[in-house]
């Protein structure tokens, strides 16, 4: 009985108090209340590309939320601190100029080996940004973020189980991102507070979610959705297959190269002119090796004993400007990966089933002369979008 007057008298209190002060405000201002109004971002599907696009139902893409997002995904105080050898952002290893990948001559990681803040290389070389809002089947080398997982934070690193330290989109690789100590190795209460001290962001959080509060939920929110609006569909491929231009006799060749199982067979795992994102975001073991102990392949996700040395056969777009190759960057270039596929396949009982030239006659690849190799290169570096590299929409904002 006593803690339901109090109640009421409290909440008397309340009432009279936001009478007062709302009446205080009549009198002083006269601004009509301002309707949170955001406008929705128009996501165009390239022709030939996929529609069932991966956007949580909790994160539309809007104007305001992806000019947030682009901010901060360019704002090296998104590491918590602001003197000049700790700064840290997404950008710092996913360069606009190397299709949001590491590329050569980074002026900071020369072998193209990222790493943290606290020096620690990252357990894997990085992954392009792009085209990801057609990614449905998990997101890093071995799709450990994905919409099936159920996990919640990641209590070893001091990070709760709770709702907004998710598992399952590009949401949970910015949060990540800042308490990895591979990468920016700080906290979420750094990254907070100095978000929150910089005078240009309480504006754009208003206008991007409706009022100034500045918390992960949503610095994860709008960096996922600037994420979602990089597009990469305009390379000579892409042109090819929208009719706009031919393709040269070698780049033809190459592409016969590409997709024929004959030839040397890599559409099955990395698309073709049927699925234009070049790659299928599935998991395989490519056979260049027979002993597998990285803690981080697909086996380390699924704990099925096929999926052991597996990853993810990442997208061969814009590959001329990702390198170094495969999830450990161990072939620098893109002939060491041509050589690789055509003579250097290593047996396992793990390889998967479409790796097809493991199989007698071939055993260790597919065996191509020199100027086939040239040929299937040529058609590589036909995937070069440089709308992607060069887009100001994508660029650094500052
Ligand atoms: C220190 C370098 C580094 C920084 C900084 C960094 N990343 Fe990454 N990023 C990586 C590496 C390495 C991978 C691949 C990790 C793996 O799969 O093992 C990766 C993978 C990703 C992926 C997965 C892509 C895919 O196709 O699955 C996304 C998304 C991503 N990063 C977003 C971000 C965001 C957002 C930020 C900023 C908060 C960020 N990264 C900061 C190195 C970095
Ligand atoms: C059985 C599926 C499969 C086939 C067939 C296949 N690949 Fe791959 N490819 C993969 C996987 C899986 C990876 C990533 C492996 C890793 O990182 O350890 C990969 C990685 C690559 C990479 C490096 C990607 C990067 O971002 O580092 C290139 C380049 C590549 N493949 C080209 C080819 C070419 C060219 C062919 C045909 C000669 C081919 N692949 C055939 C599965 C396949």
């Amino acid at each position: 009985m006593i803690k339901i007057y109090r109640n009421i008298i409290i909440l008397s209190a309340v009432f009279l108090f936001a009478t007062i002060v709302s009446c205080d405000k009549d009198e002083k201002e006269d601004i009509p209340p301002t309707v949170y109004n955001p406008t929705t971002y128009n996501m165009e599907v390239p022709q030939g590309f996929p529609t069932n696009l991966n956007i949580p139902d909790d994160n539309p893409i809007t104007e305001e939320g992806v000019k947030l997002g682009r901010y901060l995904f360019y704002d090296g105080r998104l590491s918590g601190r602001d003197e000049e050898d700790s700064l840290m952002s997404c950008a710092t290893c996913h360069l606009q100029s190397a299709a949001f990948e590491i590329g050569e001559n980074h002026p900071k990681y020369p072998d193209g080996h990222p790493h943290g803040l606290n020096g620690k290389e990252t357990p894997h070389f990085p992954l392009p940004l792009f085209n990801l809002i057609w990614n449905n089947e998990g997101y890093l080398w071995n799709g450990f973020i994905s919409k099936e997982n159920t996990n919640l934070g990641i209590p070893s690193y001091g990070i709760p189980a709770e709702p907004q330290y998710h598992l399952t989109n590009i949401e949970s690789l910015v949060w990540m991102g800042i308490v990895a100590e591979h990468e920016i190795n700080g906290t979420i209460e750094m990254t907070e507070q100095m978000i929150r001290s910089i005078d240009m962001y309480p504006a754009l959080f208003e206008a991007a979610f409706g009022d100034k509060q500045i918390n992960i939920d949503r610095i994860s929110k709008s960096i996922a959705q600037f994420i979602r609006t990089i597009v990469s569909s305009n390379s000579k491929f892409d042109k090819y297959l929208r009719g706009e231009t031919n393709l040269s006799p070698a780049e033809s060749r190459g592409l016969v190269l590409f997709q024929t199982e004959e030839g040397a067979d890599c559409f099955h795992c990395h698309g073709s002119a049927g699925n234009p994102l070049m790659t299928t975001h599935l998991f395989y073991n490519n056979a260049k090796d027979n002993v597998f102990n990285d803690p981080r392949d697909r086996y380390g996700v699924t704990g099925n004993e096929i999926d052991r040395g597996a990853y993810k056969a990442t997208t061969l777009r814009n590959i001329e400007h990702t390198g170094p190759y495969m999830h450990d960057g161990r072939f620098k270039t893109l002939d060491e990966v041509i050589d690789f596929y055509s003579e250097g396949l290593v047996y396992s009982e793990y390889a998967h089933p479409l790796m097809e030239k493991l199989r007698p006659p071939y055993g260790k690849g597919a065996e191509l002369n020199p100027p086939q190799k040239a040929d299937l290169k040529a058609f590589l570096l036909s995937l070069t979008d440089e709308t992607l590299l060069t887009e100001e929409k994508y660029s650094n904002p500052f």
